[in-house]
């Protein structure tokens, strides 16, 4: 099917039993990394996104440096409400900020459902480019935020720990905000599809908020537009879902067809097993901040996880992005415990 050396992360995906889990790491191209730091200081965030070379080149670090099974693109949820027509920025130690966030029906005239091929071609001629860079060492992961978790930050305009004036958008404007919702859905849609067209070989769908939201108003305000996200790319490429904290909603996010859910550490492997159902791929469930542990309790932690998991469907990797403060060293035993591991 493929000409891939590398292709456990798809197998699994695939449904295939393999002699070991695949690994890769949310985040795996970063801040932890001395060699992403070093470009850092010479460009600006949005141009390291929007220069394919640049794009490229942080993409492939983590398979160089820290061996993962598979690459994932450098880029943000963040350029979709860019393209829609918002100013994003990325404040150092502050993180996104957007200045001009959506509050009322007149901020909606400022936005729309962009062409991507005029707004992002960017994405598509970095992905065409890491696939030949790459050269087939391994998978490309191409991703898109959630609908949700993209509202949060266009209604929010930064960072929250509860998103509340995203959530009262929903609550005092539910038309305006399913509105919002649909034309995000379809840029998103549009976007993945261009991804998987110009060589993604699986997408990942990033709701980060997911989880601050209880399970009916998850159902209503975010899993029915990934559900549509992930009915157009099914058939296409397999697509993993990753909706932190919203464990109470794994049984139904099995049932859109996405082929693997993304956990994190605060569900065991049993219990999301159980919720989820045997027909669809775990993905996860490591806690970052444990890869800041001194390297034998790494190890015998990742055993840990890899043992509850049974390498049965499982695809490891962290329950949340990798911290910036974790040591190189500490990611690499985090990979190579994967690596070494026989069920
Ligand atoms: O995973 C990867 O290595 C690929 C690249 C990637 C980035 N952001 C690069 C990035 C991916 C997949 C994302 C997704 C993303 N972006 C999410 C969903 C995943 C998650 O962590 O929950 C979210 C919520 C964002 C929005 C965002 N972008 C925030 C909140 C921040 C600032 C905080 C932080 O983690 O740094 C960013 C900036 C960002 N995106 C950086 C990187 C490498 C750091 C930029 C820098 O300081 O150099």
């Amino acid at each position: 099917m493929s000409t891939l050396q590398n292709d456990l992360l798809l197998k699994v995906l695939n449904g295939e039993q393999t002699s070991r889990p695949p690994v890769w790491m949310m985040r795996q191209a970063g801040r932890y990394l001395p060699e992403y730091m070093k470009l850092r200081e010479k460009y600006g965030f949005f141009e390291r996104c929007q220069t394919p070379e640049l794009a490229c080149e942080i993409t492939l670090q983590p398979i160089d440096i820290v061996g993962v099974d598979a690459a994932i693109l450098f880029s943000d949820i963040l350029v979709v409400p860019q393209a829609m027509g918002l100013e994003v920025q990325l404040i150092e130690s502050k993180g996104p900020v957007l200045p001009d966030p959506i509050k009322t029906a007149a901020d909606m005239n400022r936005i729309r459902v962009p062409d991507v091929n005029e707004t992002l071609q960017y994405v598509f001629d970095a992905i065409q480019l890491i696939k030949k860079e790459l050269n087939g060492r391994v998978p490309l992961i191409g991703f898109a935020g959630a609908p949700w978790t993209i509202l949060c930050y266009m209604v929010q305009g930064k960072g929250s720990k509860t998103f509340d004036e995203a959530k009262a958008f929903c609550y005092t404007q539910p038309e305006l905000a399913h509105q919002l919702l649909q034309m995000i859905t379809d840029t998103t849609i549009a976007y993945l599809k261009a991804q998987v067209k110009a060589g993604a070989d699986t997408v990942q769908v990033f709701d980060s908020w997911g989880g601050l939201l209880g399970k009916d108003d998850f159902e209503h305000i975010s899993l029915q537009y990934i559900r549509q996200i992930v009915a157009a790319l099914k058939d296409e490429v397999p697509v993993i879902v990753f909706a932190k904290g919203a464990w109470h909603s794994l049984e139904s996010m099995a049932a859109t067809g996405a082929k693997g859910l993304g956990i994190d550490w605060c569900i065991p492997a049993h219990l999301a097993r159980q919720f989820a159902g045997d027909n669809v791929v775990l993905q996860g469930n490591f806690d970052p901040a444990k890869l800041l542990s001194p390297i034998p309790v790494i190890k015998k932690e990742v055993k840990a996880m890899l043992d509850a998991f049974g390498n049965k469907a499982h695809i490891a990797n962290l329950g949340h992005g990798i911290l910036p403060n974790v040591p190189v060293d500490h990611a690499k035993a985090f990979v190579d415990t994967v690596k070494e591991y026989t069920s």
